[in-house]
């Protein structure tokens, strides 16, 4: 009862003052106003006064401008220790020079408060005191993180990429990347049984996928600021499997944008999916040529995407067609191509690859770690450059790519390095000519953890009707 009371009583009191406030002591609230320009003035080029036609002598309460998300003050008693003026009071109402505004030098040049630069992926702004205040956020290129791997022997080389200058690390994982880590059912599903003895078995010491099966496998290609490795990945290795497994008859390099912006239950887009949605997708609809349905990067982020212009109906016996003409218009070839359900591996090392020589390449999910955007050249391996840095340099997000051979080299120190070769997405002038390679039979970066294999949907009547125009002669 006596808290009701209590209630009641503040509840009135806010209301009397708010009566008072509309009324008498309207000076009160502007003068118990926080300071306009606590920080720095913003907008500070902006016109303000001007565009009121003027200033007020004295103090005038009504003389006041928009600004920004508040108002400021044209009058002259805004000009006191707490100020609430416009940014060109002191310019358009006395003709000095703004007090508040402190200057900062840069490469001999000299900036007003409020002027900004871009340090790497932080913005600087010239504070009122007249030094540069910058954002502390991770960048995605550090240089020393580069040096501190260079010199590190650490078994990879690492490098500066313009694409990658000027983003932060958190932008780097959000737009670069984009495969959802699987939900624990899918983790659990059942690891194919190879029966396979691994000392009879002759597995060569390197095999690559491109020398075996030659114009078969496809070059990596470029997701931009696209967060969808789920469909790149699986675009790819489907491209592959359907090359080898029709004998080079068809070679489609299939559209990663195909299952973008049409593959939509359940998955992001360029805001990241999951590669079980994709295999879904891709056995039930299928999806045309990367020729037919361009992938367009696209040029903000977050990414819009597109709609699906390009569906496909059953025409019996489990084929289908698509309902539309290419959205590419120097493409006609619409064909739908398709897979079988996709498999999975078991996490060893052995079966992996015996699978992939036998088959053709298989996808894999990966966490990749701050440094792996820098990558050049060698056989890569998570690093601790970053362990002695505050903690939002070192970061990690799941992405998925594609193996496709393996080999084993010496090292600096004289030891035997076994290693995976794999596929990413980040275009041909990343890591080695698109592909990277990553340390093998230890799960490094939990590439061994969840891979995934699969078979293209070709009759014989595909070896036939595909025979002219899979390749172009
Ligand atoms: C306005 O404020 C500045 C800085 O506090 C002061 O130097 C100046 O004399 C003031 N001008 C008037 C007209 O009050
Ligand atoms: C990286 O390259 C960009 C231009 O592509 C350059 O502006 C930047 O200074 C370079 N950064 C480092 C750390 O080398």
């Amino acid at each position: 009862m006596k808290l009701l009371w209590a209630v009641a009583v503040v509840l009135l009191l806010v209301a009397l003052e708010g009566m008072a406030a509309r009324g008498a002591s309207r000076r009160t609230r502007r003068e118990l106003m926080s300071p306009l320009h606590k920080g720095g003035i913003r907008d500070p080029f902006g016109s303000y006064c001007e565009r009121r036609g003027g200033c007020c002598p004295g103090r005038d309460d009504q003389c006041t401008v928009p600004y920004l998300d508040t108002i400021c003050y044209c009058d002259l008693f805004c000009n006191r220790t707490v100020s609430d003026c416009c940014p060109d009071f002191w310019d358009r109402c006395l003709g000095i020079p703004p007090p508040f505004i402190g200057t900062c030098e840069r490469n001999g040049h000299t900036f007003r408060s409020g002027q900004t630069y871009k340090d790497n992926c932080n913005l600087c702004t010239c504070g009122t005191t007249g030094r540069w205040e910058c954002e502390q956020q991770a960048c995605l290129i550090e240089s020393d993180m580069i040096q501190a791997v260079n010199r590190g022997n650490y078994g990879w080389r690492a490098a500066n990429y313009s694409q990658f200058y000027g983003m932060s690390l958190d932008e780097g994982l959000r737009y670069r990347l984009g495969t959802q880590k699987p939900t624990r059912t899918i983790m659990n599903m059942n690891e194919m049984q190879m029966n396979m003895d691994p000392r009879n078995d002759n597995i060569p010491q390197y095999f690559n996928a491109a020398e075996k099966w030659p114009g078969k496998i496809h070059e990596p290609l470029d997701q931009g600021n696209c967060a969808a490795s789920w469909a790149f990945s699986t675009a790819a290795v489907a491209s592959d499997r359907i090359s080898i497994q029709s004998m080079g008859h068809m070679t489609p390099q299939l559209s990663p944008q195909n299952l973008i912006s049409c593959d939509r239950r359940n998955q992001g887009g360029c805001a990241g999916g999951r590669i079980d949605g994709a295999w879904w997708y891709l056995r039930r609809r299928g999806v045309v040529t990367e020729e037919c349905y361009p992938f367009s990067a696209p040029q903000q982020t977050p990414a819009e995407v597109g709609r699906c212009m390009m569906q496909s109906r059953s025409v019996g016996r489990g084929k289908r067609q698509a309902t539309a003409h290419c959205p590419s218009t120097h493409a006609y070839h619409n064909a739908i191509y398709q897979s079988t359900p996709p498999y999975r591996l078991s996490s060893n090392e052995k079966e992996i690859m015996k699978e992939i020589m036998d088959n053709g390449p298989v996808q894999a999910i990966m966490e990749v770690h701050e440094d792996f955007f820098i990558y050049t050249s060698g056989i890569y391996r998570h690093t601790d450059v970053c362990s002695t840095k505050p903690p939002q340099y070192s970061k990690h997000n799941t992405h998925s790519v594609r193996i496709t051979g393996w080999g084993e080299e010496r090292n600096y120190h004289g030891t035997m390095q076994k290693y995976w070769i794999a596929a990413n997405s980040w275009g041909k002038n990343w890591g080695e000519e698109g592909y990277f390679r990553i340390a093998r039979g230890e799960n490094e970066c939990e590439i061994e953890a969840f891979v995934i294999g699969v078979w293209g949907r070709v009759t014989m009547e595909d070896m036939q009707n595909h025979h002219h125009h899979g390749k172009r002669k």
